[in-house]
């Protein structure tokens, strides 16, 4: 049988069942949310005050006494009992252990229904924030990195197969480019995480005279949930900054995947420096890329959080309800995973080792330029279709002969087009390729330079 008299004892003839207590109990996860649900408690007090509900002397008792809570629990001194349920009870009650029955005042015009959503919104407020300054860091390593490699020729891939040369600048700010739209929904979802919903009450509102636009000052929210009923129940602003993570660890794992990649000895284009390895317990010359693989990995695990909320909220009845409980370890895991893999994203891009001469050498095997030839005979005249199959047969018998384009003699080009005679083989190289290149957003080298001093300013302002 539980120890504790419950808060909500007083319908009850017989105490909860230990097992109940400890199946229902989610003070083993939601501690986690103590500092924000003591900010959303002192912001109450002040606001009981204001308006009456608490006398001077009772708001300042519960106000110290909250913030030597919070001190014990920075201090590590504080008892999380299962036996109080949550993090939100745990706190009031050890309130009223430390300052009498006055502490039994705090919870006027109040249910832990509106409370623990103003606390998780308060948490993932701070986390959008993290997840940020986390995208930031990792879009600076990648410009970083981009500058240093702008002349970088490497080839471009469609179905993993050679297609068309670019940089690695430029492949490295096509990820800052994702990237940044990651970092636009984080802010966007923000504004729909930052409405305050305490003063709803358990789900009806209250019949006391309140001042919520008071609270939403106090803890910085933006606006007031306009429907008590939608304040408790709504857990679409977590939906929503799982997503948005979901979708930043898909982008963390294409990176990762191709770090993977580069670092084979099929690709051999980069390494990756020891100190971001792990070795094998058998095999005494392995090196493995364990930090990409397991960033890789983890996108499963947010891609289920979001899916975890989706399916609790799927037909769940208004309003409040306990299924909601399950909303904050699926949060948590997010923004905890997708954090790390940013950090250890970063730390890989500004380690890794490029090897130019490899990827120049995978950049120029075969054809590199021969969308360029396709594009010197639309330029005399030749519709695109023709100019296609010209250069298609040219590269089939370059096929059969074993050479590639920049191999064949003048005379060879001119047989398949006369406009091809004056093309020489220095322009059918890969750096050629890129040079040649004009449009917005191309691999054009000025083109990606721009893009990499705008990504570079963007960070140091
Ligand atoms: N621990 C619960 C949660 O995280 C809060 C309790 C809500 N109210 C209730 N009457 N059970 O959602």
């Amino acid at each position: 049988m539980a120890r504790k008299p419950k808060p909500w004892a007083g319908r009850f003839r017989e105490p909860t069942e230990r097992l109940v207590e400890e199946f229902t109990a989610s003070i083993g996860f939601d501690r986690k949310l103590a500092s924000h649900d003591i900010a959303g408690s002192v912001a109450h007090a002040r606001m009981l005050k204001k308006v009456g509900l608490l006398a001077a002397g009772e708001a300042r008792k519960i106000e110290t006494g909250l913030k030597a809570i919070e001190r014990e629990i920075e201090q590590g001194k504080f008892v999380f009992d299962p036996a109080d349920e949550d993090i939100h009870m745990a706190v009031e009650a050890r309130l009223i252990k430390k300052i009498g029955p006055v502490g039994g005042k705090l919870h006027t015009a109040r249910s832990r229904n509106d409370q623990v959503a103003t606390a998780l919104r308060l948490y993932l407020r701070e986390a959008v924030d993290e997840m940020v300054s986390g995208i930031e860091a990792l879009q600076l390593a990648l410009a970083e990195k981009a500058k240093a490699h702008l002349k970088t020729v490497m080839p471009g891939y469609t179905h993993l197969q050679r297609a068309q040369p670019v940089s690695l600048a430029h492949h490295l700010m096509a990820h800052w480019e994702a990237l940044e739209r990651d970092r636009a929904r984080f802010a966007d979802c923000r504004g729909r995480i930052n409405v305050l919903p305490l003063g709803a009450a358990a789900l009806a509102g209250t019949s006391l005279p309140i001042d919520r636009k008071f609270v939403a000052r106090e803890l910085g929210f933006a606006s007031v949930a306009a429907n008590s009923l939608d304040a408790v129940s709504d857990r679409d602003f977590v939906v929503e900054f799982l997503a948005t993570s979901a979708l930043a660890m898909t982008h963390l794992s294409r990176i990762a995947e191709e770090l993977i990649l580069w670092c084979s000895a099929e690709f051999g284009f980069a390494r990756l420096p020891d100190a971001l390895c792990t070795g094998s317990s058998l095999m005494p010359h392995k090196k493995n890329p364990d930090a990409p693989e397991l960033v890789r990995a983890k996108t499963g695990r947010v891609i289920g959080d979001l899916v975890s909320l989706l399916t609790v909220l799927k037909a769940l009845p208004l309003a409040y309800n306990r299924d909601l409980q399950e909303d904050k370890e699926p949060a948590f895991d997010a923004a905890e995973t997708l954090s790390a893999c940013l950090a250890v994203t970063a730390r890989c891009i500004e380690g890794l080792e490029v090897d130019k001469v490899r990827m120049a050498e995978a950049a120029g095997a075969g054809f590199p330029a021969a969308v360029e030839l396709v594009d010197r005979l639309v330029e005399v005249g030749v519709p695109m279709r023709e100019a296609h199959g010209i250069v298609g047969r040219l590269v089939r018998s370059c096929l059969d002969k074993g050479v590639g384009l920049a191999d064949l003699d003048p005379k060879e080009l001119a047989r398949h087009h006369k406009a091809l005679a004056s093309v020489k083989p220095e322009e059918l190289s890969a750096e050629a390729s890129l040079a040649a290149k004009r449009s917005t957003g191309s691999a054009a080298p000025a083109e990606v330079a721009r893009q990499v001093r705008r990504a570079l300013r963007r960070a140091k302002r």
